[in-house]
């Protein structure tokens, strides 16, 4: 679920890099929120949601800036669904999630995980050929 695969490559080095990085955050949640020891977690799972919110800004500032110095027509829309994420982990974030942690953090973490999917799989993929035909890899 949480692993980089071929077809999510858009053609850009740095911005499947990017990508693969934004998987390997999301499987860092996965294993936090997966121990099933007697401990807490709290701490640990707010650091990395923290730390994926952090990563996950600074890729999108990353593609906003390629797609602004190309003039890509579907910069607007890219950066609502963007602003619209970032949006949902910071209100997560603020959510109280002390209570049934597991099921929680299992949700939170399928919402993260197919949302990041689909849109390499749709809007990234979009600016694949536009960008690769402006000399863009
Ligand atoms: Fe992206
Ligand atoms: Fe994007």
């Amino acid at each position: 679920m949480l692993k980089w695969k071929q077809q999510y490559s858009c053609n850009i080095v740095e911005i499947d890099k990017q990508h693969k990085t934004l998987f390997e955050l999301g499987q860092k949640l996965y294993d936090i929120i997966s121990l099933k020891d007697d401990f807490d977690h709290y701490d640990e799972l707010m650091n990395a949601l923290e730390e994926m919110k952090n990563y996950t800004i600074y890729h999108f500032n990353y593609e906003e800036k390629v797609m602004e110095q190309y003039n890509y027509p579907e910069l607007e829309k890219q950066k609502k669904e963007h602003k619209a994420f970032i949006d949902k982990i910071i209100a997560m974030k603020k959510k109280d999630i002390d209570e049934d942690q597991y099921k929680v953090c299992m949700e939170m973490l399928m919402f993260i995980a197919d949302w990041i999917e689909k849109h390499i799989l749709k809007s990234d993929m979009n600016y694949k050929k536009f960008l690769n035909e402006k000399g863009v890899y």
